[in-house]
Parts: structure tokens; sequence; C-alpha cells
């Protein structure tokens, strides 16, 4: 190539079958660590027929505008589609004084796998991609939509492309021997990934009521002196976002001398005592990061407090299982809020045996963009609700 191609010669597109597949062989330097090249398009290919990536998954390349098929793009990502749910502000019709918020459905573009080949770094290839990108999901939505992703690379890169950066705290937790109470363990149930299922679509039918019911709290409170309106936002934790971290594990685990793990989490049945509230049981989901040796907690759904340190304990008798030294959290939620939490970790809610420590996170910082129309909701921040490891891609 003579020189660097300039922005306006350049053109974001989808990837032809034979670009995607390069893409794959491009990136095994960056995400592949510990695979051989044949392993790590295995493992993509593996991820690309879950249900989660099938159909929803959409490699973008960098390319000349005459030159779309190159094997040779300038950059590439990924983009998976996924439901997403949001509580926006709109104007009641014929009267902007009393606007309302309420529940939209709509889509989320989770954006990965962001990449510049080495000898084309610097020369503002990825800028140019990313910024396309933005332009792209803006004016394709057909609904009320969003973009997400996780920043390895700090805020600044993103942060300027439109995507608004958020707090990324996190709780590591030693993997000990000696916090494990056997019988605490007797009143936890080990969860595999059919017996998950059931938790996991109550847990999605809980967070939409209570979502609704929010909704329509903070319309009636629109019209509180000083009340300040913002919207919010939920990727929905279905099972097939939770199934797709669990296929990364499960092909991990041999190729790193590990078994494949089953045990995908743990829950707290609900015990005779408890009252009958309209919310599920408390539990945890997790996966297997066997390269990092850690147990990644996917998300934690507590009906009372207590159950942490029961959800805690099973997770670390995974973890011991399986070598793993230590339980990342991304998010735990306070259990008043029935199930809704915004990115914060709360230490103060782990007993102190455990030696739980809270840290920023220079990596996977999370990133928001929104894209809406004919509401208020463009005026005001969104607020990012269980912005917790299971949206991560
Ligand atoms: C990130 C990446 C796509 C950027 O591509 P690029 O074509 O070199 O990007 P540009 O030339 O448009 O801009 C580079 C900007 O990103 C910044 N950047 C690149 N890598 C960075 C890193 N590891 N940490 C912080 N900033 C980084 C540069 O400092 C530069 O900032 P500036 O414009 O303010 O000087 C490329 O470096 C890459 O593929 N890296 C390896 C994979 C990766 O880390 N991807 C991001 C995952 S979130």
């Amino acid at each position: 190539m003579n020189g660097p191609l300039r922005w306006e010669e350049l053109v974001l597109v989808p990837a032809t079958p034979a670009q995607a597949k390069l893409t794959w062989t491009r990136t095994l330097c960056e995400w592949g660590k510990g695979l051989t090249l044949d392993q790590y398009h295995e493992r993509e290919h593996v991820l690309a027929n879950t249900d989660f990536a099938r159909d929803n998954l959409q490699v973008y390349v960098l390319v000349p505008k005459d030159d779309p098929t190159t094997l040779d793009p300038l950059a590439h990502c990924d983009v998976y589609k996924r439901p997403c749910w949001q509580l926006l502000w709109s104007e009641r019709r014929g009267d902007p004084d009393l606007p309302y918020c309420q529940l939209v459905e709509g889509d989320a573009y989770s954006v990965a796998s962001v990449f510049c080949p080495p000898e084309y770094r610097g020369c503002g290839y990825g800028s140019v991609m990313i910024r396309q990108l933005y332009a792209l999901l803006k004016q394709n939505r057909t609904t009320p939509s969003l973009s997400s992703l996780y920043s390895d690379i700090g805020p600044k890169f993103y942060g300027r492309s439109g995507w608004v950066m958020y707090p990324a705290e996190q709780i590591n937790v030693p993997v000990s021997a000696q916090v494990i109470r056997p019988l605490s363990l007797q009143r936890i149930k080990r969860l595999t990934d059919p017996m998950a299922v059931p938790l996991i679509d109550q847990d999605c039918a809980d967070l939409k009521r209570r979502l609704i019911t929010m909704g329509f709290e903070r319309s009636q409170r629109a019209v509180d002196p000083g009340y300040v309106k913002s919207n919010s936002v939920l990727i929905v934790p279905n099972r097939a976002t939770y199934r797709w971290h669990w296929a990364r594990a499960i092909y991990m685990g041999p190729i790193l001398g590990a078994t494949a793990p089953e045990c995908v989490g743990a829950s707290v049945p609900r015990s005779l005592a408890m009252p009958s509230a309209e919310v599920g049981p408390s539990f945890m989901l997790w996966f297997h990061d066997f390269a990092a040796k850690a147990l990644i907690v996917l998300r934690t759904r507590l009906a009372q407090p207590s159950d942490l340190e029961l959800l805690l304990q099973a997770a670390t008798d995974e973890a011991l299982a399986h070598q793993l030294e230590r339980i990342e959290l991304w998010s735990l939620e306070d259990p008043d809020t029935l199930g809704v939490v915004t990115s914060m970790v709360r230490l103060s809610k782990i007993p102190a045996y455990f030696h739980a420590k809270k840290i920023e996170r220079t990596h996977s910082l999370p990133g928001l963009a929104t894209f809406y129309s004919d509401t208020l909701a463009d005026t005001t921040i969104s607020e990012w609700l269980c912005n917790d490891r299971y949206a991560w891609v």
C-alpha cells in the first residue's frame, strides 16, 4: 500500500466468510494465548455456533471502498446483537409537562474483538472503524437501541467516539479451603446447565416486572419539584448469554489440562421461613477461566443478604475443585432493590473471613452508547442496571 489511506477512501462493511475467517487467524496473537491456530479457530467456531452468536454475530471489516472483499482489511471487529430493556422517558402526547417513563424492549449491540493488524497501527484506522461503527449502529436501529463494549485500552479510544465509559470496580476473593463450612454447603444446591435454566428464566421475568414497576413509580414522581429524570438500561441476562460463557470454559478446560466443568453455579433453595416474595431464590452463576485461574461470577441474585455467604462458600468449593486461585465479582446487588442494580460492588456485604479485596480494573472498562429518537431520552444520561460480567463479550 502506498502510504496510509484517508478516511474518505475507507468503508466499514459486513465481512465476507473468507474475511471473517481471516480475522480469527489475525487475532490469535491477542486473544488466543496458550492455543494453537487450529485450536483457536476451533474455539471461535464453537462460540460462533452457540445460540448467542449463531444468528446474531456480525463481523465488520474496514476496507478500501474500491476493494471491499480484500483479504487484507485494515481493521475489524465483532458485533453481537442481543435483547435489552430500557426505561425511557417520553412526552405525554399533547402535554409536555407530564412526561412518563416506560419499559421499552430494544436491541443491544455488543462490540468485541476490535483489532488492527500491528503493521497498520497508529495510522488512525482503528479510530475510523469505531467512528463508522457508531454511525452505522445509530443509523440502522429500528427500536431504541444501545451498544455496549469493554475496553482493554483505557477510556479514551471509545470515549471520544460516542461510548460513555462507566466505573470498573471488582471484588477479588482469594480461594482458601479455610473458609469452607461443611454445614453451609449442605444448604446450597449445585447447578448444572439444565438446572440453572428455570432460575435464569425466572430471574429475567422478575427483572422485567421490576422495571415496569420502576417506570410507573418514576412517572408518578415526575411532577415532584426538583425530580431528576434518568433513563435506565439493562442487557437481558438470558440463557443464551450464559451458555456462550460456559461453552468457552468447556472448550478451554481440557486444553489447559483441566476437566470440562459441569457446575455452572449454585442456588439457595428458599426456606419455609421466608416470606413469599414475588422474586425467585438467591443464586450465583459463574464460569471457569482456566487461563486466568479464576472463577468468574457472571451474575449474583440475592433474595436475602445472608445468602451471599453461602453462595461464596459454594463458589470457593467449586474453585478448589478446579485448582482456581480466586473468585472475581463485578457487581453485587442490594437485595432491597429486588434484583435491579447498578454497577456497584459492595465489599461491605462480604464477611471479613473471605479476605475479599476491592480493586479498580484497568481492563474491561464498560462503555455504553445509546441511540434514541422521539423521546426525552437524548437529554439524559443512562443508568446501566445489572452491569455485571454476564454482559461482557
Ligand atoms: C486498539 C487498536 C485497534 C487501535 O488501532 P489503531 O489503528 O492503531 O488506532 P488509531 O491509530 O486510530 O488510534 C490509536 C489510538 O489508540 C490508542 N491506543 C492503542 N492501543 C492502546 C493501548 N493498548 N492502550 C491505550 N491506548 C491505546 C493510541 O494511543 C492512539 O491514541 P491517540 O489517537 O490519542 O494517539 C490496535 O492498537 C489493536 O488492534 N490493538 C490490539 C488489540 C486491542 O487491544 N484491541 C482493543 C480491545 S478493547
